[in-house]
């Protein structure tokens, strides 16, 4: 049994200490040129995101799935002076990307500003200790670095999540940061000058776009890279299959439960209705309004894995799915469910094995 009241036992641990040992091994083996303050070449940070073996017969993880060119350019972009802005629809791994990146190339994935409709310019630039600037006066000492500040003082990444949510003004002042590479302090007539290795990967979301896009003058200063959902079956099956495995093992779920042919049914349910035909492209149905990301399949598992864990006789049946299933797909009880039921019974319904699918589904009414 693991010790869990030890202060290691975290629940989800930083990249930079979960695969602390893989980073390690890469940097031993890394020869090539790497950009100024960065921990790793561009060619190991790309290795450490897609997998591989190392020449000491180290095993790299792939963290990535997908296509090795997007993650190339994501890295080659983060070498030059343009920040890099991850795009797609919610559950494409752009925040997961992005703290990857982080820890590959500084070390750290904790610089990081979570966007709202109420990130102040504080999180932006920097804010104040009042307490020692009512008895102390304006000094460094009184100023509180934004994660963005200390990334410029450091050198570092910063990562700034859901970069459209944020009010206009304050992703304004993003720009003279971008283009200039200092940050005024007027109040103490001084500035802060980035160091090189000082890049933004930021993240947004396609569904979000409209609330506060992006100007085209901050638009200018990223380069824009959209990530995909994943192209073929067997590829977001991959995903989710290491995915769950991972987070089981994290939760400490007995290992492997969720079977192959479970993610399978899973996955090609969220693919059919989200594109709007069957996997042999001979019926049209309606798509649901909710998104059925990858990452949602992932929590569907998840779930089930857990359901059969601790109330089933440890195998992932049809029962233990079904109600995640319908809950990621009906999330508008009235139109949601009539598309639901459409597919159940013109689809599910005609598959031989998929009866027990059917069924458990039917049950939950
Ligand atoms: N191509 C992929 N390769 C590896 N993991 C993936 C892939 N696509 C999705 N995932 C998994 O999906 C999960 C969710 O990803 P993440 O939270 O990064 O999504 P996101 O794009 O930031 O979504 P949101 O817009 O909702 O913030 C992660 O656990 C990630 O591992
Ligand atoms: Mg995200």
């Amino acid at each position: 049994m693991t010790d869990t009241t030890a202060p290691t036992a975290v629940l989800r641990a930083h990249a930079e200490e979960a695969y602390a040992a893989e980073l390690a091994a890469l940097a031993a083996a890394d020869e090539r040129p790497r950009p100024p303050r960065w921990r790793l070449s561009p060619w190991a940070v790309t290795t450490y995101l897609l997998g591989g073996t190392l020449d000491d017969g180290t095993e790299i993880t792939p963290k990535y799935l997908g296509s090795r060119r997007l993650m190339e350019v994501a890295v080659a972009s983060l070498a030059t002076d343009r920040a890099l802005l991850l795009l797609g629809i919610p559950g494409t791994a752009k925040t997961w990307v992005s703290e990857h990146l982080a820890a590959a190339i500084s070390g750290s994935s904790t610089l990081v500003v979570q966007g709202t409709a109420g990130t102040p310019e504080e999180a932006m630039r920097y804010g104040w200790n009042y307490a020692r600037l009512l008895s102390e006066g304006p000094s460094r000492a009184a100023l509180v670095p934004s994660p963005v500040m200390r990334a410029m003082e450091l050198g570092s990444l910063v990562r700034i999540e859901e970069l459209t949510r944020i009010p206009a003004d304050v992703q304004d002042s993003l720009i003279t940061i971008l283009s200039e590479k200092h940050l005024p302090i007027p109040e103490l007539d001084d500035e802060v000058q980035a160091l090189q290795g000082f890049n933004v990967i930021a993240t947004a979301n396609n569904r979000d776009k409209g609330v506060n896009d992006l100007s085209s003058a901050l638009k200018r200063r990223f380069n824009t890279l959209v990530l995909p959902l994943p192209d073929t079956l067997a590829q977001e099956v991959e995903i989710v299959r290491t995915r769950v495995a991972a987070l089981g093992r994290s939760l400490e779920l007995p290992a492997d439960l969720a079977s192959l042919a479970q993610i399978e049914r899973v996955v090609t349910v969220f693919r059919e209705l989200r594109s709007g035909v069957t996997a042999d492209q001979r019926t049209t149905i309606k798509s649901p309004s909710a998104t059925l990301s990858t990452a949602e399949a992932i929590s569907v598992m998840t779930n089930g894995v857990a359901l059969a864990a601790h109330f089933g006789d440890g195998v992932v049946r049809a029962d233990d799915v079904a109600a995640g299933l319908v809950g990621a797909v009906v999330k508008d009880p009235v139109q949601d469910r009539i598309v639901w039921q459409e597919y159940l019974e013109t689809v599910v319904k005609d598959r031989a094995e998929w009866t027990d699918l059917y069924r458990a589904c039917r049950e939950l009414g």
